[in-house]
């Protein structure tokens, strides 16, 4: 009725309202909650600002303490479900057998899938949590066709997630406190950012009544896109083929300016920060702090740097407002830890899971909430008759 505006991507029209993150594009200002998040990354942990973002306040000390207990009498994974990665083959990409086994998660437990049912919604919030990392892991062991560990719910989340990475059957593991200082920052960075692809999919698989899971594995899928999370994975591979080709930085900011086919400068613009990406600063910042605490050398830091430079002084670049977004560094530091690079977008879910679920519970508890169907332009054949015989 009335009339249609068309608006390809999203670009001006808001297609809800929400209380959880706020974003100034122009000025790179990003909140959750209203906490800046240069003061998050500074004072927080990642499950207080899962909290903070799903329930609106900073939790008390218990609350934290008990949300904390919870999550981890909840790691371990149904042992059928943890055999269907055998089902998998061993190259498929971890992004893939995560959102094939978060989408499984509503096969096994049936009894969290009512999203009316508050205490059902608070269990299956708890499980996916819980879960995910573990079953991250175990993408990522399967890929390199190593045994996977039972989680140790004697560490924390981030450390039993290293452990489950990193440890082997063979020896013991202790997780290093770098590693898990640096982790434990990246996924806080990563934990919201209001109404991105990803989000904007968990919502709107949520808006038809569909359940917690189901709804975070459709943002899985999304997120593994190029142009969005599968960035941070691409940007290594840009990075990786400057330094094999040896055709230096300068010659590949010319094909991307030229818009030579599938040449992008990966990890670079946004579509809302005009300005600069404040989460890129504070990973920046991390990149050359951690690769030096972990004693790794890597050239593919240098050319990162050289990319950055060289791009933030040109033209091309200037007009049109594009800066390094988070993923521009976040690959380096991953693969200092040792992720390899299929791993990184993995990393990425992993830390948007609690703003995937702050969302799902806000549409949720929103008694205005309609069913997402978008509107199209029709451009095919207008009514003809179907030929007779
Ligand atoms: N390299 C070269 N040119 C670019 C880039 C880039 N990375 N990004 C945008 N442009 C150009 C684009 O070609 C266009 O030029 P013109 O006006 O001459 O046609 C102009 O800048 C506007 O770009 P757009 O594609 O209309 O912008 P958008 O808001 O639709 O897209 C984006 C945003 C993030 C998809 C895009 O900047 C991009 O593809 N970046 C590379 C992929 C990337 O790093 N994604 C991660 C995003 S941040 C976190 C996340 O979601 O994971």
């Amino acid at each position: 009725t009335g009339y249609t505006t068309f608006d390809s991507g999203f670009v001006n029209t808001a297609a809800t309202k929400s209380a959880i993150t706020y974003i100034d594009g122009e000025h790179g200002i990003l909140r959750y909650r209203g906490y800046p998040i240069e003061q998050i990354a500074q004072n927080s942990s990642f499950l207080e600002t899962a909290w903070l973002l799903i329930y609106g306040e900073l939790p008390s000390e218990s609350e934290l303490s008990a949300f904390d207990t919870r999550i981890r009498r909840h790691t371990l994974l149904h042992e059928d479900l943890r055999r269907f990665y055998d089902a998998l083959p061993h190259n498929a990409h971890p992004m893939s057998v995560l959102s094939a086994g978060v989408s499984a998660l509503s096969t096994y437990y049936q009894d969290s899938l009512d999203p009316k049912d508050p205490e059902q919604v608070e269990l299956s919030m708890i499980r996916l949590l819980a879960k995910l990392p573990v079953m991250a892991a175990y993408a990522h062991k399967k890929s390199i066709g190593h045994a996977f560990l039972y989680p140790d719910n004697s560490l924390s989340f981030v450390d039993n997630f290293i452990k489950l990475n990193f440890g082997t059957l063979a020896e013991p593991y202790v997780v290093n406190p770098v590693v898990s200082k640096a982790l434990e920052r990246l996924l806080m960075l990563h934990e919201d950012h209001e109404q991105n692809a990803s989000t904007s999919a968990v919502r709107l698989v949520g808006s038809t009544e569909a359940n917690l899971f189901a709804s975070v594995s459709g943002g899985i899928n999304a997120l593994s896109g190029p142009l969005h999370g599968g960035a941070n994975e691409a940007v290594l591979t840009m990075l990786s083929d400057i330094k094999a080709s040896g055709e230096g930085v300068q010659k590949y900011v010319e094909r991307v300016k030229n818009k030579e086919a599938g040449v992008r400068l990966m990890g670079f613009g946004h579509r809302v920060y005009k300005n600069y990406d404040p989460r890129a600063k504070l990973v920046k910042e991390s990149a050359d702090a951690v690769l030096e605490a972990l004693g790794v050398k890597d050239d593919l830091l240098d050319i990162a740097k050289e990319l950055e430079f060289i791009a933030l002084n040109d033209d091309y670049f200037k007009e049109r407002k594009l800066y390094p977004n988070v993923d521009f560094y976040t690959g380096v530091i991953y693969k200092a830890m040792g992720f390899p690079p299929r791993m990184f977008t993995v990393l990425f879910a992993i830390g948007r899971l609690p703003g995937w679920i702050a969302h799902w519970r806000e549409m949720n508890l929103d008694t205005t909430t309609k069913i997402g169907r978008p509107q199209q332009l029709y451009t095919g054949a207008v009514a003809r008759d179907y030929p007779q015989a």
